[in-house]
């Protein structure tokens, strides 16, 4: 379906989107049945994510690039009991889900994660799961690693203090393995990929403008699908588009949910725009082929009600403003300071290293552009979407910017450098 709409076939085709490849994966598991995706991302998150739920007893093919994935549904409750303490890796998203599924399974299950993931916080779900009647126990400041032993759940309307998508479909996840009606509502719609999925599925989903309900249902049927390219990773190659002298960057297949796409928002308020063309639909997600040209920025002010949609582009942002003329100003990114790693204080400090006048404060960001040649050295603290942010400033005319590592793109991107270097040659 995508290659027909597709247009002339001459642009980059970025990895699958990385939200959706973890939810297909895990509601794959609970449905009756063999699905099989296309286009599924492989790369370490989403491993993290077939490994947790093979460790569980699920069936899940390999996930390679390219390649078709076929995982084996066991039913609502899907799950076999495991000594083995489940990884999660570098992923938020796999450890928030996965807990919202065993709060449904009558048995002890303990998660873990790398540095990184340790420090992040877990209240925000071990909570709203206890009040539906998970057992819990976290560790210091309630962090990974969890104990978590599930059984019988009750309904539960939340009110979640913030704007999170891993935290609402948790929830949905324990809805459906628990069989009970769950309401979430939060301060800012959050990405709804589980809730397009869902409907999808044939699960009745009611939003009533602020609060989300999911109603129990008796089975998930199987489904196969294509899995849309990856906004968030689309984003950083069309910054790199608006930043280059010449030429043009065309990336295909990618999905433009709305709850995704602020950044295309935002950069059209700086003066650059990203042209769509040739939309499809998959798994209830809207995709197409998207377009940048290099353009002049102006400083621009982000909005608290605007981070949700763009909350894993706010590095591209930074470092695009970094470009602009005048001081942009992001509101309301504090939630950037629980991510793989302080992004907020770290995208500040590496801008401010390369010689631009930036500043975080509690969760407001300032970026003063300037148009001198960039220099200096980035520390990306092992944080994919730091590496790919400031690889792209790197990759501009006249830059002089060495990062640390970039071998942490592996996360959500790996084949990052790779098409950041066709851009440039493009140029
Ligand atoms: C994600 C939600 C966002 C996002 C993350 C993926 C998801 O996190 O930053 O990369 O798949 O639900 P929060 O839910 O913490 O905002």
């Amino acid at each position: 379906m995508r290659r027909e709409a597709d247009v002339g076939g001459k642009g980059i085709r970025v990895p699958g989107d990385k939200s959706i490849t973890h939810r297909a994966l895990m509601l794959a598991a609970l449905s009756s049945g063999r699905c099989c995706f296309l286009g599924a991302l492989a790369a370490g998150d989403t491993r993290a994510t077939a490994a947790a739920l093979r460790a569980l007893g699920v069936t899940v093919g390999p996930l390679a690039e390219g390649r078709v994935v076929r995982v084996t549904g066991g039913g609502l409750r899907p799950f076999r009991a495991t000594d083995r303490v489940l990884d999660c890796r570098n992923s938020g998203t796999t450890a928030r889900l996965l807990l919202g599924l065993l709060a449904g399974h009558p048995f002890e299950a303990t998660l873990t994660g790398d540095r990184s993931l340790r420090r992040r916080p877990m209240a925000r779900i071990t909570q709203p799961l206890r009040g539906m009647g998970a057992e819990i126990a976290a560790g210091d400041g309630e962090r990974l690693p969890v104990r978590i032993h599930g059984g019988v759940l009750t309904p539960l309307v939340w009110e979640s203090p913030v704007a999170s998508a891993q935290v609402k479909t948790a929830l949905f996840f324990a809805a459906l393995v628990g069989g009970v009606r769950v309401s979430v509502t939060e301060p800012y719609h959050s990405r709804d990929h589980a809730e397009r999925l869902l409907r999808v599925l044939g699960v009745r989903v009611d939003s009533d403008g602020a609060a989300t309900t999911v109603h129990p249902v008796e089975s998930l049927p199987a489904f196969d699908g294509d899995i849309p390219g990856d906004y968030s990773s689309a984003a950083y190659l069309l910054a790199a588009g608006v930043l280059a002298e010449r030429g043009e960057v065309v990336v295909e297949g990618v999905g433009i949910n709305p709850t995704r796409t602020g950044f295309g928002r935002v950069l059209e308020r700086m003066g650059a725009r990203i042209e769509v063309q040739g939309r499809w639909m998959s798994l209830g997600e809207p995709a197409a082929t998207l377009l940048a040209r290099p353009a002049s920025l102006t400083a621009v002010e982000v909005h608290p009600e605007e981070v949700p949609g763009l909350v894993d582009e706010v590095p591209m942002l930074a470092c695009l403003a970094a470009r602009a003329e005048g001081t942009s100003v992001f509101h309301g990114v504090g939630e950037l300071r629980v991510k793989e790693s302080d992004r907020l204080a770290l995208v500040a400090k590496n801008l401010a290293a390369l010689g631009v006048d930036a500043q975080a404060e509690d969760d407001t960001l300032w970026v003063t552009g300037t148009d001198r040649p960039l220099s200096g050295r980035v520390e990306t603290a092992g944080d994919h979407r730091l590496a790919m942010a400031f690889a792209v400033l790197a990759a501009a005319p006249k830059a002089a910017v060495v990062l640390d590592d970039v071998r942490c793109v592996d996360v959500s991107y790996p084949g990052f450098l790779g098409d950041l270097a066709r851009v440039r040659a493009g140029a």
